[in-house]
């Protein structure tokens, strides 16, 4: 009896574990950037969680889904950018930086 207790708690801690380090990772949307001509001074808020069907940017999916939120951003001038699509990036505003690569 106490090794079938044992047997169910290590299957809820993993099952926790796993469901914790789920809605920690970010959604993998594509293996590729996003190219978008932005606009002087209009706010832009890039998905990090990978689960908005606006991509690269927010629908409020992650309300529902992650803890991970949006990076909200304005930019001074008028320029296209290349967007994370792969939500691995480390750039502070959800640039690509060739993290893409990698997965
Ligand atoms: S698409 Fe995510 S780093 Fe390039």
């Amino acid at each position: 009896m106490i090794g079938l207790l044992s047997y169910l708690h290590f299957l809820a801690l993993f099952y926790a574990t796993l469901i914790i380090k789920t809605m920690d990772q970010p959604n993998i949307y594509q293996k590729n950037p996003i190219a978008v001509e932005v606009e002087a001074g209009k706010k832009y808020a890039w998905c990090a969680c990978g689960h908005s069907q606006k991509q690269p940017f927010c629908d409020g999916a992650h309300k529902t889904c992650s803890d991970i939120r949006p990076v909200v951003t304005t930019f001074e001038e008028a320029k296209t950018l290349w967007f994370c699509g792969c939500k691995h990036t480390k750039n502070e505003i959800g640039l690509c930086d060739g993290s893409h690569k990698t997965l």
